[in-house]
């Protein structure tokens, strides 16, 4: 089957957040299963480095009107890559920017546009360079793909068989925008109901998708159902529980060639379940990258590598920071994002020094790091809808400690002492209290040498791997296609 991914994100060629890791990950492993598969991704000034100069052009110019104007997109053909094809629409008014969403002043104030022009590119592409089987688009940036193709392509001989799923990485990004953005776009004003795009007063691209989309996907069991509630739904609850039963819940997989400490070449040094031997100097190596050298040798080390966003749950840990630091333990913090948090971050670093370190960048090969050379690992989100850190720590056996949300759920389970069964503590209630019993209750297991073992090699020996996750997809892909036939 051939199908088309669309999506905002790729590993290795623009990254935020897992969606790269995602998109980067399950286009090779269906390619393994045998289907057709090729990646649309806008052409971001971080794509540069990974075209042969000059580009090849697959389309030289595709004619996408915008309001009362033409703007003309490049399709350039970014090669084949372990059995996958990647175009890139090349716009560069739009799209060649360092950043992809924004800067730190906010949101570019074009991203209708720029994400709205993404899509019916992508469609017009697909027209030149072959029309898939179905399209499987990824989060609000590309989830305009399916509204385009059911309303202003609908009689478009050779699209309007094609199928669309929609996966949601994550619903508390929706691409909220002005009303006019609809007439902007040039769809026709009927869509715009609360039955369709608008969400009380706003275009909503997300919900878009949601409704016109064949099936829907999320990226982990649990957060397919809470999307369903009004606690975790982020106003599109209603909508979504309409589409239950189009909704399957598909956790992610990792990819094990980029993240397994006995492979790893971000190390100081390999390890693996069979001999742990070589942790010891990863995690000489990341107190360096900290300044932390003076921390004892046997003060666990907590680890945090995060998007710093109110998601997170970084409110919690600012909460408990005081009490935290009077347990014998030293934290590593590597993130960017809410200035509130970068600034919670540094000024616990500033007065800890020697305890508490923080790196305000995004720093892929540190993040490898931090995985190696932790004791624990720290996510306390207030929602997760699938959550990839924690999935490599099992790998590099720095033990999760996790709020019980989500795929963070649904990936850890709770140690128990007698069975020697688990590989991480999770908490239940968002509250400061609920996370430092979670975190107590690990330092208090890691005193005893033996049953910590025994916890990082049960997260060790667990695979996450992308094979049968991949499968559940092809099944999802079937299904539209037999629907659509
Ligand atoms: P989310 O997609 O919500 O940010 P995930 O846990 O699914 O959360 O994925 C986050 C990904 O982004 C991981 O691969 C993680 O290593 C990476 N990451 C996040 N922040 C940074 C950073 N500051 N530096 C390097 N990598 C980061
Ligand atoms: C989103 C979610 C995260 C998930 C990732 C990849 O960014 O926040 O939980 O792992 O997408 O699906």
């Amino acid at each position: 089957m051939h199908i088309a991914f669309a999506a905002s994100e790729c590993v290795p060629f623009a990254k935020t957040g897992g969606l790269a890791d995602v998109v980067g990950a399950l286009p090779p492993e269906l390619a393994r299963l045998g289907h057709q598969v090729t990646v649309y991704l806008p052409l971001y000034a971080s794509v540069h480095p990974y075209l042969i100069s000059p580009w090849k052009y697959a389309v030289r110019s595709i004619t996408i009107p915008f309001e009362s104007y033409n703007r003309f997109v490049g399709i350039v053909d970014g090669g084949q890559r372990n059995g996958v094809q990647y175009y890139f629409i090349d716009c560069p008014e739009l799209f060649d920017r360092k950043e992809l969403y924004g800067t730190k002043t906010g949101d570019y104030p074009d991203n209708a546009e720029r994400f709205g022009l993404y899509c019916r590119a992508v469609l017009e592409a697909t027209k030149q360079l072959g029309v898939p089987q179905v399209f499987h688009v990824h989060d609000w940036q590309a989830a305009l793909i399916p509204v385009f193709l059911r309303t202003v392509y609908y009689l478009d001989p050779v699209l309007g068989n094609a199928g669309v799923v929609l996966t949601i990485h994550n619903a508390g990004y929706q691409g909220l925008f002005p009303p006019i953005t609809t007439q902007r776009l040039l769809f026709p004003w009927e869509i715009f109901t609360m039955d369709r795009v608008e969400q009380y007063d706003n275009f909503n691209f997300l919900k878009g998708g949601v409704v016109y989309s064949d099936m829907l996907t999320t990226v982990s069991r649990k957060y397919a159902q809470e999307i369903q509630t009004p606690e975790f739904g982020e106003k599109l609850d209603d909508v979504l529980r309409k589409r239950a039963g189009d909704l399957r819940g598909i956790l992610n997989g990792v990819d094990y060639s980029r993240w397994d400490p006995a492979t790893d070449g971000n190390l100081a040094a390999h390890y693996s379940a069979d001999n742990l031997a070589g942790k010891a100097g990863c995690r000489t190596d990341l107190l360096h990258a900290f300044g932390l050298e003076t921390v004892k040798e046997f003060t666990p080390v907590i680890g945090i590598v995060s998007r710093f966003a109110t998601q997170k749950g970084f409110d919690l840990v600012e909460k408990i920071a005081p009490q935290l630091v009077e347990r014998d333990v030293a934290v590593v913090a590597l993130g960017t994002g809410e200035p509130n948090y970068e600034s919670f971050f540094r000024e616990w670093a500033f007065r800890h020094p020697g305890q508490v370190a923080v790196q305000i960048r995004y720093d892929d090969a540190l993040a490898h790091k931090i995985e190696a050379g932790s004791d624990i690992f720290l996510m306390p989100s207030r929602y997760e809808p699938c959550g990839l850190n924690q999935i490599y720590s099992l790998k590099y056996g720095a033990v999760p400690v996790v709020r019980a949300t989500g795929g963070l759920d649904d990936t850890i389970e709770e140690w128990n002492a007698e069975k020697g069964t688990g590989t991480g503590f999770k908490f239940e209630d968002y509250t400061p209290e609920g996370l430092l019993t979670a975190i107590d209750h690990a330092l208090a297991v890691y005193e005893d040498k033996k049953s910590w073992k025994k916890l990082m090699l049960n997260g060790m020996a667990r695979n996450y791997s992308w094979e049968q996750p991949a499968r559940e997809y092809a099944e999802v892909y079937e299904e539209v296609a037999r629907r659509r036939a």
